[in-house]
């Protein structure tokens, strides 16, 4: 379901785009000082219907919307999950809310991992850094529900202090699974943190690959695009095989405002999952 440049993928879970439907919060929890974790559920029978990597406009009354990546598996029915960092009017709503509160849904949006089509079968390297860990949450969650239908897995996690690391109850899980490798790093030391200190790309070192077919799921800030792609290039995984999740600033997220142009690209639309490849010759893009 990822999309190409010429082929933009699936934009609405179905009904109106334009039409929020109201779901219910069924808890909120912080997760950091800037961070807060919900599970909620679409008011009806209907499930989301969402596919690993896509988002969702999530609207509170009178504040407005924001796009925010579905963080939990479609493989997990009955309630999807979002992990909403505080940044401005419609995100610092959305923390003030509790548990029964009401906000409006529109979507799925936007293209999604492969997991059902080219990534089976597959080795998978996700590659995370800080809040980029969201949306692979999903796509790993996917994988991790489907053991059997992936090779090797690998995770390369960063962010930059320890009191940033996000979903630490997994990241600890993943850590003991002994049918995956979990690397994780952070930017700055700080007392108490007994873990890997440097930039992401440091964590490359540690990797052992099994020869076998590799595919990358890549999302993190702007900056660290340039320098996971060197490194993957570097244990030569193939520039196609190299999916990334691209954040934009959004209004709409149908491609009618153009708020998410990159030279002609609407990343709502042909986005937010692209093949590497396919973006290294739009300026701007990574
Ligand atoms: C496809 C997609 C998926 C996303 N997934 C998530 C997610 O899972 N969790 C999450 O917390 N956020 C996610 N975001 C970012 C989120 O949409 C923005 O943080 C949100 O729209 C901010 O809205 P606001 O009304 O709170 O802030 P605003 O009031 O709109 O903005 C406040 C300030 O923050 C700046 N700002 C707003 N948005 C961004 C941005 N995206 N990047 C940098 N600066 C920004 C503005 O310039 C302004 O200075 C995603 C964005 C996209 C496009
Ligand atoms: S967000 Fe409006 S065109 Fe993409």
């Amino acid at each position: 379901m990822e999309g190409t440049l010429d082929s933009p993928a699936r934009t609405s879970g179905g009904g109106d785009i334009y039409l929020p439907r109201p779901a219910t919060l069924l808890s909120v929890s912080a997760m950091t000082a800037s961070d807060a974790f919900f599970e909620l559920a679409l008011d009806g029978p209907e499930d989301l219907g969402h596919l690993p990597g896509q988002f969702v406009e999530v609207s509170v009354p009178g504040m407005g919307e924001a796009p925010i990546s579905v963080c939990s598996s479609p493989t997990r029915k009955g309630s999807f999950q979002m992990l909403v960092r505080r940044i401005g009017s419609v995100t610092q709503a959305l923390h003030r809310k509790s548990p029964g509160d009401k906000v409006g849904i529109r979507g799925p949006f936007g293209t999604s991992f492969p997991m059902e089509g080219e990534l089976k079968g597959k080795n998978l390297l996700f590659v995370a850094g800080g809040i980029g860990l969201a949306p692979l949450r999903s796509a790993i969650q996917y994988a991790l529900d489907r053991r059997g239908d992936f090779g090797r897995i690998a995770i390369l996690a960063g962010t930059r202090s320890a009191a940033e690391r996000l979903f630490t109850g997994e990241l600890l899980e993943w850590k003991r699974r002994n049918d995956l490798t979990l690397l994780e790093t952070v930017d700055q030391p700080s007392p108490g943190w007994a873990g890997q200190v440097g930039l992401i790309t440091g964590l490359f070192g540690m990797l052992r690959l099994e020869p076998g077919p590799w595919a990358a799921l890549v999302c993190g800030p702007p900056v660290m695009y340039r320098f996971v792609l060197r490194e993957l290039r570097r244990l030569q995984v193939p520039s196609r095989e190299v999916h990334v999740s691209l954040e934009r600033r959004m209004k709409c997220g149908v491609g009618k405002c153009g708020h998410c142009q990159i030279n002609g690209l609407y990343v709502c639309q042909q986005g937010p999952v692209f093949r590497a490849g396919d973006l290294f010759d739009l300026k701007e893009a990574l």
